[in-house]
């Protein structure tokens, strides 16, 4: 690969700035799951027993070039310390005097961590003077964070042009667990896509059916096709408007010999709740007043089989309604499949974004995935075939 990992440069005695994602989920000022700061924790025990100084560059939440008290890394701190088991001296600019006094300060083994970025108008717009200013500040730039791979912001892109550079291991295993994935996987190939709407999706399933074996279509999206195919699907959520763009995929999924799998069966009620009283139906009876909610247990049986025909699975987005009870039946027990045939070493299974890692996390199938990844958007930019501007810059 194209892109330097830590052990490509010279890190003895150096300040290493090292942009990390520790955008995390926070409720009442108190970090609510840590598991991004927990991911990045290698990188750091790396750098530091490389006899570096880690100074930490991140953004929280979207503060629009403003600073906005609730949005400080301040509140991260604590959850920082407890993750690396050592002292974070924090500093209340990301640039300019306060961050380099902070850094001298800091003792051996120390970790500096920076304000957030995102309180600058620069980062956002990769300004090359706020790139300059803070590569004043160390000698080694280390991008760790994929997760925002895909901003051209300062401290993504801007900064890996004026220092050396290299990918932390959390990139690195990104990366990696990416290409297996999809850039040269072991054939055949299963994505799975779920979602609400075909048209947040667009260039994602463009992209997939020229690259996979396999395409299983899940979540209101599955109900676009459907009624794309004129299969009537009551009050369900559909795109009508693009039936015309649902049939165009289906098209160049046949031309590429990529089998779309639509649900066979659905699980189908009159009102979005928990526990709202609902019926299985075979797909083409849903009831005009009803909507689907969840794909049934014959689609989940199909679905095994296609997930025990095949070698790679990448997995984004619930094939129902995962957030309401009885509703998550389908994308947790298609997991907890997953996950198995994983465990028995049969699947390589690699699954990003937000919803589809709760998801799958609620399943309890996560843990048994080779690969979660940490990112959203990246995930979703990568997968439809972008290239990410923080990974490039590293190239
Ligand atoms: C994320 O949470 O996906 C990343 O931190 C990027 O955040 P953003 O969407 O605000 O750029």
């Amino acid at each position: 690969m194209a892109w330097k990992t830590i052990d490509d440069v010279g890190l003895a005695g150096k300040v290493v700035l090292t942009r990390v994602d520790i955008n995390v989920p926070m409720e009442g000022g108190h970090v609510t799951d840590a598991t991004r700061i927990e991911k990045i924790v290698p990188t750091v025990e790396d750098l530091i027993a490389r006899g570096a100084k880690v100074v930490l560059l991140a953004h929280f939440d979207r503060p629009k070039g403003k600073v906005v008290p609730e949005m400080s890394l301040g509140h991260v701190k604590a959850a920082l310390e407890a993750a690396l088991g050592r002292k974070v001296v924090f500093a209340p600019d990301c640039v300019g005097d306060v961050a380099k006094a902070a850094i001298a300060g800091a003792g051996q083994g120390d970790v500096v961590l920076l304000e957030n970025t995102r309180f600058h108008a620069g980062e956002e717009k990769n300004d090359p003077a706020l790139a300059a200013a803070m590569a004043e500040l160390g000698d080694v730039f280390v991008n760790d964070a994929f997760s925002a791979a895909h901003r051209a912001h300062a401290s993504t892109a801007g900064l890996a042009h004026l220092l050396p550079s290299a990918a932390g291991r959390l990139m690195e295993a990104e990366l990696r667990a990416l290409e297996a994935a999809l850039g040269n996987p072991v054939r055949p190939v299963v994505a799975v896509v779920g979602g609400a709407k075909v048209s947040t999706k667009l260039d994602l399933l463009g992209n997939l059916v020229g690259k996979v074996d396999h395409l299983v279509i899940g979540g209101g999206m599955a109900n676009t096709f459907l009624v794309a195919q004129g299969v009537e699907v009551g009050k369900s959520l559909a795109e009508r408007d693009m039936a015309a763009t649902a049939l165009e995929i289906l098209a160049k999924a046949k031309a590429a010999g990529c089998t779309i799998h639509l649900p066979v069966d659905v699980v189908v009620a009159r009102e979005f709740k928990a526990g709202a009283a609902n019926e299985t139906v075979p797909v083409g009876q849903c009831p005009a007043d009803a909507m689907i909610l969840d794909a049934g247990p014959k689609t989940v049986a199909e679905l095994s089989k296609v997930f025990a025909g095949c070698k790679t699975l990448i997995w984004n987005g619930p094939l129902g309604a995962f957030e309401i009870e009885p509703f998550n039946a389908a994308t947790f027990a298609a997991a907890r499949v997953a996950a198995g045939l994983t465990r028995e070493g049969k699947l390589v299974s690699v699954a990003g974004g937000g919803d589809t890692v709760a998801a799958l996390n609620q399943a309890g199938a996560a843990r048994d995935f080779t690969f979660i990844s940490t990112a959203g958007g990246a995930f979703l930019e990568w997968m439809e075939g972008k290239e990410l501007p923080g990974v490039a810059a590293l190239g």
